[in-house]
């Protein structure tokens, strides 16, 4: 397995194994590796000639007094995960190596990022299309791995690679929890015991609401209302959104579910004092189905 920090460099590695008919798999991850991650890596390993994982805490993704500084890093443990897995390549850049000085390009699908966590993370989508633009075009993956844990990033970037005509597939990957629900991200390292065991609100909440579409509720305002209701029996927890979107174009669905023409996304996203967590489930009413 290499590491290789330099853009150029990858994208010469990268640009061989292409021509020598080697289909390239992409991980982007920002490290500090998970079994969610993992899972990832080893779809794309069995999908793919070489895999290619990124590690990189993207700078213009996070905003001004967002956690960028205290994001968990563990490069070695990192790399030994990716070694004995099987990983081809960990692309490593620095933030000089992705944005030199006078670096002035901007990607956006503004439409689909202003909703969801986009409301109170105003710039976060566009950092992520940028970053993820470029990773495309250093190692031109024919897939790319992303986990639906952050499903609003699938649908924005699922948008983008549509609307760029860029050359590679996306793979959306289901989210891994622990045993007792809670949605595996390396932000859980940032809660205490008491805000540990609280987390589990949030991936009860959003089973309750999903039991209750599976049973036939249709109203988007009352699934909100279940989340919202479960959040609350928990004191430490803080809701900051529930919702309900069409995935196609992330807009809000406020009439009745069964109207729709085919998958909706419900999302929430909770406070455990100074982290933010958040989870999902993806829903098709069955008589909506086309
Ligand atoms: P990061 O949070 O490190 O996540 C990297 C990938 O792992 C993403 O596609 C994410 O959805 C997936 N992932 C995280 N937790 C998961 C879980 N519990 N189950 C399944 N997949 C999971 O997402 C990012 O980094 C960045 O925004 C990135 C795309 C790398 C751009 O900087």
């Amino acid at each position: 397995m290499e590491t290789i920090a330099s853009p150029l460099e990858t994208q010469k590695l990268c640009a061989s194994w292409r021509a020598a008919g080697l289909k390239i798999g992409l991980v982007p991850t920002m490290g500090y590796l998970h079994a969610g991650h993992e899972s990832l890596i080893v779809k794309a390993l069995a999908e793919s000639d070489r895999v290619v994982v990124s590690i990189f805490v993207n700078p213009t993704q996070f905003g001004p007094k967002e956690d960028l500084d205290k994001y968990p890093r563990d490069f070695q443990r990192d790399q030994s995960l990716c070694r004995s897995l099987g990983v081809s390549l960990i692309f490593a850049p620095s933030p000089d190596d992705m944005y030199p000085a006078g670096f002035a390009t901007k990607v956006a699908v503004p439409s689909m990022a202003a909703t969801l966590c986009g409301r109170n993370r105003p710039n976060h989508f566009d950092g992520v299309c940028l970053v993820c633009s470029k990773l495309f075009n250093v190692v031109g993956p024919r897939k790319a791995y992303f986990g639906l844990k952050d499903a609003q990033q699938y649908f924005v970037l699922a948008r983008m690679v549509r609307d760029l005509n860029l050359d590679l597939e996306l793979v959306p990957c289901p989210t891994v929890r622990e045993p007792d629900g809670l949605a595996l991200s390396s932000r859980n390292a940032y809660l205490n015991e008491a805000e540990r065991k609280a987390a589990t609100v949030l991936s009860r909440a959003l089973d309750r609401a999903k039991g209750a579409a599976l049973g036939g509720q249709r109203d988007p305002k009352a699934l909100i209302d279940l989340i919202a209701a479960t959040v609350a029996e928990e004191p430490l927890a803080r809701l900051e959104y529930a919702q309900v979107v069409a995935t196609g174009d992330l807009a809000d669905v406020s009439a009745d579910l069964s109207t729709i023409d085919g998958e909706i996304l419900v999302a929430a996203a909770l406070w455990l004092g100074q982290t933010r967590l958040i989870d999902n489930f993806l829903f098709t009413p069955p008589e909506a189905r086309r």
